[in-house]
């Protein structure tokens, strides 16, 4: 049998795929449905300092191949989520990824600080796609503020690796990608959802909660944006910095799996498909396997940002 394994930072997973941020439960959710030992990794839902009600609803709407989202990153907290659903981590058999969210440096660190201190998150991926409370800019989008957010979780982590999820929302991916890797990222997740609105027109009105701020877009319609990111901040950045890509976006068949590969991915996020078939992964892991096989190679690795584009 090939070698699916692939190593994160040094955090090794038994295959590729991780189920991703906001999309799986805070922990153990659809255990019963997708056995965790069947994924390479799974993550949390994003984690915020405070508990977070979220938008009101609309919050998921379908649109042509894809799904639009106005979650609002509503979640429990930080201390209910440690003792309430943290402990899950425990019972089950697959790395746990610890995402976090905030609107403040001060946010993202004590969150940060709070998952070093426990044992049963050895990585923790950033979701900068948050405005800052304090001037309204969002971190993620602005190269010089994100390289400053990270510098400071930096200095609060101990052995937990640091990875950096990007937004698509921006001119120059790779130059967030450089900011992220020089202020210390172990790794780079992208990509998260594009920014979208859907419109009622007989009522005039934003068809999700959120109104004015519409919402993000995912599945299949950004496969091909996180196709072109995965490959161009590889290329750019990733490879030579020696810093390993988590690539997702739209991935619902090996195939799509396969391609962020090449591209230039070392573990491969899927979201939206888990709401179509909670159990896509399986499909998605044994469909690697033999096409890893039909390549001739004996480890996945040997396929990562193997395509031949000049
Ligand atoms: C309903 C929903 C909730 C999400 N919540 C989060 C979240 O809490 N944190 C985060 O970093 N990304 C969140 N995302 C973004 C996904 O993790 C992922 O980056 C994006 O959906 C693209 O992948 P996909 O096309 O496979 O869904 C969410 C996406 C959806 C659809």
């Amino acid at each position: 049998m090939v070698d699916l394994s692939v190593s994160l930072a040094g955090v090794t997973l038994r295959n590729p795929i991780v189920a991703a941020a906001g999309t799986c439960g805070y922990v153990d959710e659809l255990a019963e449905v997708l056995p965790p030992n069947r994924l390479g990794a799974l993550v949390t839902k994003s984690i915020t300092r405070e508990p977070r009600e979220g938008h009101p609803p609309w919050r998921l709407i379908g649109v042509p191949q894809g799904m639009l989202n106005a979650v609002g990153l509503a979640n429990m907290g930080l201390d209910r989520f440690l003792a309430e659903k943290l402990p899950a981590a425990d019972g089950i058999d697959t790395v746990v990824i610890g995402s976090i969210a905030g609107n403040s440096v001060d946010d993202y660190c004590q969150v940060a600080a709070a998952m070093d201190a426990e044992d049963r998150l050895p990585i923790v991926e950033l979701n900068v796609s948050c405005p800052n409370t304090g001037d309204g800019l969002v971190f993620g989008e602005d190269a010089a503020r994100l390289g400053a957010l990270l510098g400071e979780v930096r200095a609060v982590l101990g052995r937990t690796k640091m990875f950096v999820k990007l937004s698509p929302n921006v001119g120059d991916v790779t130059a967030m990608a450089a900011a992220a890797v020089d202020a210390g990222a172990d790794g780079l997740t992208l990509i998260n959802t594009v920014a979208g609105m859907a419109i009622d027109v007989e009522r005039r009105t934003p068809r999700l909660g959120a109104g004015a701020d519409g919402g993000g877009l995912s599945g299949p319609a950004i496969h091909p944006v996180a196709v072109r990111m995965v490959h161009d901040v590889y290329r750019a950045i990733a490879k030579p910095a020696g810093v390993p890509l988590i690539g997702l976006g739209g991935v619902m068949s090996w195939q799509d799996a396969a391609e962020l590969v090449l591209a230039g991915a070392t573990a491969v996020g899927m979201g939206t498909a888990l709401f179509v078939d909670p159990r896509a992964p399986i499909a998605v892991v044994s469909g690697l396997a033999k096409w890893v096989q039909r390549q001739g190679c004996g480890a996945i690795t040997e396929l990562v940002g193997r395509v031949n584009s000049a």
